[in-house]
């Protein structure tokens, strides 16, 4: 057995590999399993070596993609290849999995890290997994047709000539590409901030959640508004939003009749009627202070639920952003309000992470 077999891989946004290490570091101690990061500043990946092979699979078979923060997507690793015949990438990955003992999986990623160098790879990973499908349907590693909730194999190019090759649950994977929820900019939409919260509301809540929380006719709060990015997704749900902030609101959605604009400051509003279903805010401010002000809204029931922003530092980002978090949940505690806190570094943001906290429906 190689070193790799005894890993996993996890893609992050490059950048972001040393908070990436550190939140797996930690999240692995937290359950007495051991191990090290390993990665190269920028690549966009990490490897995460265990010291004992079974805590490789016991991590990834007991933690989530969507309970974490960083990574965007993570397999257990089975081979690292080095691929030596260009001619022939699909012998190797199909040797891999010869030598293991993994059962028929129920579909196919095969991904690249989101570098420039990766996105080179980006037509050599779609034009491989059509005759890789094929091989591996052939040799029975993949059903015939695709099966969602079975595991998932990955082959993951960190460049033309070398792979990981790995696997995941269904349950506990990314179930995008390169684990990256894509989505169309809206024509109509003020501001591209808009795709944040739409893939903070798609990735972070259950269809349930989304259902019972964006229905037509319930209320919002939106503070640090402007333009609207974030008031035109409410909006497009048949929400009231009050729109909280000195800049200006983009005239489309001034004219659905469905917002409420207050050029005021986003710390010391209160909501017009004593309560909102969903506090939103993108406001750009220390993360501790966004942190005690939405406890505070959730604490006195201003708000059911909330979704907001917290900006990053450039150094200690997981320690900072699981210092606010920390701040929320005792605060929730305290005043014995179960809610459910998903936190995410989500692809449409940049120095930020997302919290979705709610409350039990
Ligand atoms: C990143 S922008 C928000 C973008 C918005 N979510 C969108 O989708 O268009 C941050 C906004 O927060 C506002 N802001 C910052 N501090 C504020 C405060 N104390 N009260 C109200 N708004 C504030 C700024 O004026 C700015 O418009």
């Amino acid at each position: 057995m190689n070193d790799a077999q005894q890993s996993i891989i996890a893609y992050c946004r490059p950048g972001y590999e040393v908070d990436t290490g550190n939140e797996l570091t930690e999240l692995a101690t937290q359950k007495a399993l051991y191990g090290y990061p390993v990665f190269k500043a920028g690549e966009g990946y990490i490897r995460f070596q265990f010291h004992e092979p079974e805590h490789a699979e016991q991590f990834i078979n007991e933690v989530a993609v969507s309970d974490t923060i960083f990574p965007r997507q993570m397999f257990l690793v089975l081979a690292s290849i080095a691929i030596e015949d260009k001619s022939d990438r699909i012998g190797p990955v199909v040797h891999a999995l010869a030598q293991s003992d993994i059962s028929r999986c129920g579909t196919l990623f095969v991904d690249y890290p989101d570098t420039e160098e990766g996105k080179a790879l980006a037509k050599l990973c779609r034009k491989f997994a059509v005759p890789l499908r094929q091989a591996l349907r052939a040799r029975d590693y993949l059903t015939r047709k695709e099966q969602l909730n079975l595991a998932a194999l990955h082959v993951f190019f960190t460049s033309g000539e070398a792979c990981y090759v790995g696997v995941s649950q269904a349950k506990m994977r990314s179930p995008f590409e390169n684990g990256i929820c894509r989505l169309k900019f809206p024509p109509k939409a003020p501001s591209r901030s808009t795709l944040k919260l739409e893939e903070a509301l798609l990735t972070m809540l259950s269809a349930r959640q989304r259902e019972a929380i964006c229905r037509a006719g319930a209320r919002a709060v939106d503070l640090g508004a402007c333009p609207g990015g974030w008031t035109y997704q409410l909006v497009s749900r048949d929400m009231h939003v009050e729109a909280v902030d000195n800049g200006k609101m983009a005239d489309d959605l001034m004219a659905t009749g469905l917002v409420d604009y207050r050029a005021e400051d986003g710390f010391k509003y209160r909501p017009q009627m004593g309560h909102v279903e969903l506090l939103v805010c993108d406001m750009i401010e220390k993360p501790d202070r966004v942190a005690a002000l939405m406890a505070n809204w959730l604490t006195r029931n201003w708000a059911t639920h909330a979704i907001f922003n917290l900006k990053l530092p450039m150094k200690r980002r997981y320690e900072t952003v699981r210092a606010a978090i920390e701040a929320v949940g005792s605060q929730l505690a305290s005043a014995n309000i179960k809610a459910t806190m998903v936190i995410r570094h989500l692809y449409h943001n940049r120095d930020e992470v997302t919290v979705a906290v709610i409350r039990e429906i």
